[in-house]
């Protein structure tokens, strides 16, 4: 008895191990398909932007405009999975505030009513006055990708964003007339891409990731998340936050936005650093474009060569985290720091979503921008670095 009892401890034992090693498997492949994939559709991102900046024709100014729109998806769908790799990292950071819950619906409201309409479907939002304590843009995030999965699978009827009072707690509730969830697969919608209706994998129907961030966003909150369906009558996905007393006021509530730096004026020399050629060039001529002046480097090495030969000192440093034979973004950062005697103002691009390359940068305090970046945002991005380090 007492040996069967050992050894049913052992089995479950070893099972629990299994598990824990396929979860840490799933989670190092997902960073390693999504850094691979993020190299090429950088290069992609800046060959666009630099042949759109061009003189086009009608009908390649047309083509060029899908290509940005095609690219703009697959985009979406990395960032994906570079959430759930950053939720499982652990480095997602909760901040919360007494949040209005009209504001935020208010904003929902202003961002589905139109595409609703477009897809001739009903949409109210029924608001109220409460107060709740949350984080309010991972609580968005999560309100968000109800509202879109409402309307994704609802192709007549209404979509309703509702809330009510249930003791201490507010339940907040988008519900729709479409499609529903059979019984046996309302908890397996929750695990990472899970489709029930996209069986021909078709990716312009999304990944099936929206409801597994939604999970993982409701775990960090610790706002439970439920569904009820009727396969064939629609779906009420909930979500229950904590209510805050009435008599705390909701002033607090709206994120920071954050200042827009004006361009710098005049050309400044931003140095960059990456061993792949196709996305250096694609850099360059970018910078060029910007009416910036480059030095271009592929290593730790040929960067203090580039300064030496140059005789200058770079106002920016913009620096891939993989480098090749080994060496990294971050010693490439130190070496020209060293060379040039102060600390310059420095991005580090990564295509990883590995944890332990976003927590190093993390506690470097460098700014990290994840490949693929949307020329754009590269630009803000060097904008603000130069607007702080001028403070
Ligand atoms: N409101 C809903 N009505 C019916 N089915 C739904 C609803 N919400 C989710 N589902 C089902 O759950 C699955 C998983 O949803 P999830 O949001 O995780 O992925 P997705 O919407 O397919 O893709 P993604 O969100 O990554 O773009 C969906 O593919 C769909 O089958
Ligand atoms: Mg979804």
């Amino acid at each position: 008895m007492l040996q069967e009892l050992h050894l049913a401890r052992d089995e479950a034992e070893a099972a629990r191990r299994a598990a824990e090693q396929a979860a840490q498997s799933k989670s190092r492949f997902l960073a390693a398909a999504s850094h691979d994939l993020r190299q090429p559709l950088q290069s992609l991102l800046l060959f666009a932007e630099v042949l759109s900046a061009g003189t086009l024709g009608d009908r390649e100014r047309r083509t060029m405009a899908s290509i940005e729109r095609a690219l703009g998806a697959l985009k979406m769908l990395l960032d994906a999975i570079l959430d759930i790799s950053k939720l499982d990292a652990g480095i997602t950071t909760v901040s919360l505030h007494d949040v209005s819950v009209r504001e935020m619906l208010e904003h929902i409201e202003a961002e589905y009513a139109g595409r609703a309409a477009e897809r001739r479907l009903g949409f109210r939002v029924v608001s109220c006055d409460a107060v709740v304590r949350t984080d309010p843009a991972l609580f968005g995030r999560i309100l968000r990708n109800l509202v879109e999965n409402a309307l994704r699978y609802t192709d007549r009827g209404r979509i309703l964003v509702g809330c009510r009072r249930r003791g201490d707690r507010l339940v907040v509730q988008v519900s729709d007339t479409g499609i529903g969830i059979a019984d046996d697969k309302q908890q397996e919608i929750f695990e990472e891409f899970v489709q029930v209706g996209n069986s021909e994998r078709d990716r312009e129907k999304g990944l099936g990731l929206g409801l597994a961030i939604v999970r993982r966003l409701s775990g960090l909150l610790g706002h439970p998340v439920a569904v009820r369906s009727i396969l064939g009558r629609g779906a009420t996905f909930t979500l229950e936050v904590p209510l805050v007393r009435p008599a705390a006021g909701a002033g607090d509530a709206a994120p920071v936005a954050t200042e827009r730096a004006d361009a710098p004026d005049g050309a400044r020399t931003v140095l960059i650093i990456d061993d792949d050629p196709i996305v250096l060039t694609g850099l360059v001529a970018m910078m060029a474009n910007w009416g910036q002046r480059t030095l271009a480097a592929t290593s730790c090495n040929d960067a203090v060569d580039q300064m030496e030969s140059s005789g200058v000192v770079p106002d920016l440093i913009l620096a891939d985290y993989r480098l090749q034979a080994g060496e990294t973004g971050l010693a490439a950062i130190d070496r020209v720091w060293g060379h040039a005697g102060w600390e310059v103002p420095a991005i580090l691009l990564t295509g990883d979503t590995a944890p332990a390359v976003l927590r190093s940068a993390h506690a470097r305090r460098l700014r990290l921008l994840h490949k693929p970046i949307l020329p754009p945002e590269l630009k803000r991005a060097i904008e603000e670095t130069w607007s702080q380090a001028a403070e």
